[in-house]
């Protein structure tokens, strides 16, 4: 089927006939049909009809340097014509290469091997089988365990499952690994546990301490968070989380993974999360920005430290691998994605332009329903409540209306697209391109309380 579709409904009904989208209700597609994109320019994107929106979302956290980049997909052009493909199985080719010492030069401390993967979800789950063999290799082999958090999304293969804390999409393949220990996230907007103090005693760090402790901290490889949590709505941990998670992990020889699939490569405004969080990760696992979402690439960013061990015999391979790990069209992707960051200052971009961002976040405070505005960088979140005062939630029934017949279509409607989720609490969630300045973060913000604001009055005539 390689003619083009012109006829936008063509296209629907045999989307609607052979397509499986994920995390996708298939009979909802059926009944209602599927928003078709088809293409992008910027900071837009634009549907079959050539109506255009606002990509709030960067595709899915992904498309930083904003859309319909001639430098991308001439970088993957050439690269398909030099070497369309070769493994990183004993054998290296020069995008893989450059793109490895990049990285390493773009990471902080002494995190200077990479290894490749495809996506996200398998960069966390090649993470974990790298900490476990680490250890076995200096002698440590009972360290098998990670610890998470609640409502985490870390991916969905079954080893990377097991990390996620999302009870929603674990229980269908449960029992998963019982060695994916979960722990308290840092939602201060609903914290269950200093809430009864005056100020943030970082208890929520303190209860991973006590996990490590009854799990037995022999048992524990690694623990794998994200600087900023995205499930849950941006959660930004408090002032001093990071630092005292890192001394927890110092204190029992516990690795510390920063899984900077979503805050990496400029959407918190640094390269990797914990720069601006200023702390030290053993390995930060990447996918999405990376490329932009020009062409798919995850990996992890490995210490020397923790590369030693391997460096030393023959019996100290690495046992994994994966045949489009490192694609080489991914890593000359990667390589011009990151040139076009550089020339352009999109890191800057995105500081500079965090305060006009907080301004209309801050904008929404008042507005119906909205409970709660966070985030930082171009990673931002409403969370929304039935009672301002009591932070009470809504039924299923409520949110799924709210959020699905009323808030979505009036946003898309209105030319943005951005994410309603209630995986955890309900929130809609921003993460525009970074390319985008005063006039499109001004967009979002009168699109939502347009959107809002109707909702009040809908949900009392509902
Ligand atoms: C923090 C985090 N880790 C891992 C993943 C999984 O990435 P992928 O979908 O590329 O497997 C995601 C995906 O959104 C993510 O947000």
């Amino acid at each position: 089927m390689n003619t083009p579709i012109n006829d936008p409904s063509d296209l629907m009904a045999l989307g609607q006939r052979h397509l499986w989208g994920h995390f996708t209700n298939l009979s909802a597609v059926q009944r209602l049909g599927l928003p078709i994109i088809d293409h992008g320019d910027g900071a837009y994107v634009y549907d079959t009809d050539g109506k255009r929106y606002l990509d709030g979302l960067s595709g899915l956290f992904t498309v930083n340097v904003g859309h319909g980049r001639p430098e991308l997909a001439r970088a993957a052009a050439d690269q398909s014509e030099k070497l369309g493909y070769f493994p990183l199985w004993s054998f290296g080719h020069e995008p893989g290469i450059r793109l490895a010492a990049k990285l390493a030069s773009l990471a902080p401390g002494d995190l200077n091997r990479v290894f490749f993967t495809v996506g996200g979800g398998e960069a966390v789950e090649s993470a974990w089988k790298l900490a476990v063999q680490y250890f076995t290799n200096i002698g440590q082999p009972n360290r098998r365990k990670v610890i998470s958090r609640y409502y985490a999304y870390h991916g969905t293969s079954l080893g990377a499952l097991s990390i996620t804390g999302i009870p929603a999409i674990r229980e269908p393949f449960e029992p998963l690994f019982s060695w994916a220990i979960k722990v308290p996230n840092t939602s201060q907007y609903r914290c269950g546990m200093c809430a009864e103090q005056n100020a943030c005693s970082l208890d929520c760090a303190d209860e991973v301490e006590r996990t490590i402790l009854r799990e037995g901290p022999e048992t524990i490889a690694m623990v794998v968070m994200e600087p900023v949590q995205n499930t849950g709505g941006a959660l930004v941990p408090p002032p001093g989380y990071w630092k005292r998670i890192r001394e927890i992990c110092d204190k029992y020889g516990i690795l510390l993974v920063s899984d900077e699939v979503i805050c990496g490569f400029g959407r918190l405004g640094y390269w990797f999360g914990c720069e601006r969080f200023e702390y030290q990760p053993d390995m930060i696992t990447f996918a999405k920005g990376v490329t932009s979402g020009y062409a798919p690439l995850g990996g992890v960013i490995v210490s020397d430290r923790l590369a030693a061990p391997f460096l030393e015999g023959e019996s100290a391979v690495f046992l994994h691998g994966l045949t489009f790990g490192g694609h080489p069209v991914s890593c000359a992707v990667a390589l011009a994605n990151i040139e076009v960051m550089e020339r352009e200052d999109l890191l800057g971009n995105v500081r500079r332009n965090e305060a006009i961002f907080d301004e209309v976040m801050e904008s929404l405070r008042d507005l119906p329903f909205v409970g709660d505005v966070r985030g930082c960088g171009y990673f931002r979140v409403v969370e929304l409540v039935k009672d301002k005062a009591t932070k009470q939630s809504f039924t299923d029934d409520e949110c799924n209306w709210l959020l699905r017949d009323e808030l979505s279509p009036h946003i898309y409607n209105a030319g943005l697209i951005c994410r309603a989720d209630d995986r955890a609490d309900p929130v809609l969630v921003l993460s525009p391109t970074l390319v985008c300045g005063e006039e499109e973060l001004r967009f979002i913000g009168k699109v939502l309380t347009d959107a809002l604001t109707h909702a009040a009055t809908a949900f009392t005539n509902r």
